[in-house]
C-alpha cells in the first residue's frame, strides 16, 4: 500500500459553525477523508491573537465545533480530531520557526494588514497577532503536512509556511515537506443579506439550526432587489437564494433560475420550495450531532484520542526538527 498523504487543516473554535464554514471548508474535509491521512484541529490558541478578552469561551466553543464536524461526518477513526492547546509541540516549533521569518514580511502580511484596520487595532497590536502566521506554521509543519486546504484568504499563510519551512531546511538540513494549498470552491458564499456570510456581519444560518430557525432566517433573506413585484422578473445571478439552490438542491437550480427570469415563480414559493430542501439536507445531520451532543462522554474519549495520536506525529517530527537542530 502507497503511503497515504499528510493533511491538516484548522478552524478557530467561535461558536457554531454556518452555511458558509460547511461549504467553504468542512464539506471539503468530508470528502479529503477517503484519500488523504488527514488531521482536522480546534485552532484555540488562534483565537486569542485577536478576541483575548473572549477566551473564557473558548471550551465551550470547541465543544460546539467538534459537534459540528462529527455530525457533518468527519470519521474520528479515520481522521484525527485534536486540539492545539493540547499539543505542546506546536509552541515549541512555533519560536524555531520564528525565527526563520523577518518582522517586516509579517508586517506585510494581507491578511494581518486588513485584520488590522476592520478591527481598529492601531497601536493595540500584540507580538502574538503579528506572529499569527507562524502559529500557523507550526500548526502544519509539525505533522509536515502535504496538503492544507484552506480558504483563498489563507493563502498568504500558506507562502509563509512555505518560506519558513524552506528557510529551516537551507539551514539545518530537510526536515520539512512545502505543503501545497487546496483551495476551497465556494470561496465566497452569501449571507442572508446578500453579502459574504460571516458571523461578524450577522448574516449566518447555522448548520445545527432548526427548521424553526432556518425559515425564521431564509424567509426574510435577500433576493434581486431589482424584482420588486410578484410579476417582474428576476436575476437569479445576484440572488442570495438562488446560490443556496445550486448548493443544496443543485437539482432544481436550473428551473429555479428559468422561473425566476420569467417570473413564473414568485420569491416567496421559492423561498418556500428552498426551505424544504434544505431542510431535508441538514437532518442528517443534525439528527448525529444531536447524538454526539447526548454522549458526552463518547466525545471527550475522541478528542483525547485525537489530541493522543497528533501528539505521538508531532513528537516524531520534534525528535527531527532536534536532531537536525542538534539542540533541544
Ligand atoms: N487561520 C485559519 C483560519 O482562520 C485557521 C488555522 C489555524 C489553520 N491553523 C491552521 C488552517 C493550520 C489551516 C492550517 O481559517
Amino acid at each position: 500500500m502507497t503511503e497515504q498523504k499528510i493533511i491538516l487543516s484548522g478552524m478557530r473554535p467561535t461558536g457554531r459553525l454556518h452555511w458558509g464554514n460547511f461549504t467553504g471548508a468542512l464539506e471539503n474535509w468530508l470528502r479529503l477523508q477517503d484519500t488523504y491521512r488527514c488531521h482536522f484541529m480546534v485552532a484555540d490558541w488562534h483565537v486569542l491573537t485577536t478576541a483575548l478578552d473572549r477566551a473564557g469561551e473558548i471550551p465551550d466553543n470547541t465543544r460546539e465545533m467538534v459537534l459540528d464536524w462529527l455530525g457533518a461526518g468527519l470519521d474520528p477513526e479515520r481522521s484525527v480530531i485534536f486540539i492545539q492547546s493540547r499539543i505542546k509541540e506546536h509552541a515549541e516549533l512555533f519560536l524555531i520557526l520564528a525565527m526563520h521569518i523577518s518582522l517586516g514580511r509579517l508586517e506585510r502580511n494581507p491578511t494581518f494588514k486588513e485584520q488590522v484596520k476592520d478591527l481598529e487595532l492601531k497601536g493595540e497590536i500584540s507580538f502574538g497577532h503579528l506572529g499569527y502566521p507562524v502559529l500557523q506554521a507550526a500548526d502544519i509543519l509539525a505533522y509536515r503536512a502535504a496538503a492544507v486546504p484552506v480558504g483563498e484568504d489563507q493563502l498568504p499563510h500558506l507562502e509563509l509556511t512555505r518560506e519558513m519551512a524552506r528557510r529551516f531546511n537551507n539551514h539545518f538540513g530537510e526536515v520539512f515537506p512545502e505543503p501545497e494549498a487546496l483551495v476551497t470552491r465556494f470561496a465566497r458564499f452569501p449571507g442572508t443579506d446578500g453579502r459574504r456570510m460571516s458571523k461578524s456581519l450577522g448574516n449566518t444560518i447555522e448548520i445545527s439550526a432548526s427548521p424553526d430557525e432556518i425559515a425564521a432566517k431564509l424567509m426574510p433573506a435577500y433576493t434581486d432587489p431589482g424584482r420588486q413585484r410578484r410579476s417582474d422578473p428576476g436575476n437569479p445571478e445576484i440572488c442570495a437564494i438562488y446560490t443556496w439552490y445550486q448548493r443544496f438542491l443543485p437539482n432544481e437550480a436550473e428551473r429555479t433560475a428559468g422561473e425566476c427570469r420569467t417570473a413564473a415563480r414568485g420569491c416567496v414559493d421559492c423561498k418556500r420550495l428552498l426551505l424544504a430542501g434544505v431542510t431535508d439536507f441538514f437532518a442528517p445531520l443534525r439528527q448525529r450531532r444531536d447524538q454526539f451532543a447526548k454522549d458526552s462522554e463518547l466525545v471527550t474519549q475522541i478528542i483525547e484520542d485525537g489530541c493522543a495520536r497528533a501528539r505521538a506525529a508531532a513528537q516524531q517530527t520534534m525528535a527531527q526538527v532536534h536532531a537536525a537542530m542538534g539542540i533541544g
